[in-house]
């Protein structure tokens, strides 16, 4: 994790924060940076150890340990359960970052239904129904923000992983139609698409000095992209900063894509 210090957005302090897959990777940065806001932050994970090392960290750190609850997205009344429990210890939610996913690589030929259904749940399924689920707490609270994560990959027409960038563009259109369902509650709804994030899981499964080299001459900015970039793009979406833009995409890729 790097460890620049966030902006920081006032307004976010007190608010109650739901992030899926907030145990490692992006999601971590995610859970640090609104703790450091002052926000009491749940998240939901699969990778018990990787989240419970980051609530010691962040209690070490702010005093206070986010709310980890250990759940699998693609198990929807869990995650349902979850959210009333997050409720019920902190509040109604104010802002939900839906950013579980996997992306694991797959080839064309080898992808079955079941696999299909499989990564449609883990990458896309789970984002409406928390979106669902927090509708009626975002409503009592006159407003919130939903940010959803999704990629640059599916615009660069990345080949070895088709149903993770056919998720991945889904979302695209999942937060347009939600922006609109929504808005009249003053509820934003945006997309948040990474380009190449230097993260623990895409160094030691995907990225080798080929890989960066094609990055950064794809990059405008000769420059990683870290887990705190994205997380800097998520605090302004979730605070009153952004209370104009919703229904739109916001790229942080250093002009990759
Ligand atoms: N890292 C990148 O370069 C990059 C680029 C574009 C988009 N994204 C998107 O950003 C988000 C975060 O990516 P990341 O790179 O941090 O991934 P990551 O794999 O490092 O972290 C994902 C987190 O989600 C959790 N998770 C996975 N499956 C889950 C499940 N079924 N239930 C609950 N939790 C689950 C993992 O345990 C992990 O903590 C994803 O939606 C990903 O598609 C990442």
């Amino acid at each position: 994790m790097d460890t620049a210090r966030p902006p920081i957005y006032p307004g976010l302090a007190g608010k109650t924060v739901f992030i899926t897959g907030g145990g490692s990777g992006i999601g971590a940065a995610f859970t640090q940076t609104f703790a450091l806001q002052g926000a009491r932050v749940a998240f939901v994970d699969i990778a018990d150890e990787a989240s419970r090392t980051l609530m010691g960290q962040i209690q070490k750190e702010t005093g206070t340990a986010p709310l980890f609850i250990p759940c699998d997205v693609r198990d929807i009344a869990a995650l349902q359960g979850a959210i009333e429990k997050v409720r019920l210890a902190f509040g109604d939610i104010g802002v939900l970052i839906n950013n579980a996913g996997n992306d694991d690589r797959h080839t064309l030929e080898q992808v079955t239904p079941a696999y299909w259904d499989d990564r449609i749940s883990v990458n896309l399924r789970h984002m409406f129904f928390a979106a669902q689920a927090v509708l009626p707490q975002m409503k009592r609270l006159a407003g919130g923000a939903i940010i959803n994560l999704g990629s640059i990959i599916w615009r660069l027409k990345q080949t070895g992983l088709p149903v993770y960038n056919a998720s991945k563009a889904s979302i695209t259109g999942l937060t347009r139609v939600l922006a609109r369902e929504f808005g009249p509650f003053s509820i934003r709804v945006n997309t948040l698409s990474p380009g190449a994030v230097w993260t623990e899981r895409q160094i030691k499964l995907w990225y080798s000095p080929e890989f960066e080299k094609e990055v950064m001459a794809g990059q405008c900015l000769k420059t990683r992209v870290l887990p705190n970039d994205v997380a800097n793009m998520a605090l302004f979406l979730a605070s009153d900063a952004a209370e104009k833009c919703t229904a739109q995409d916001f790229i942080v890729d250093a002009g990759w894509s």
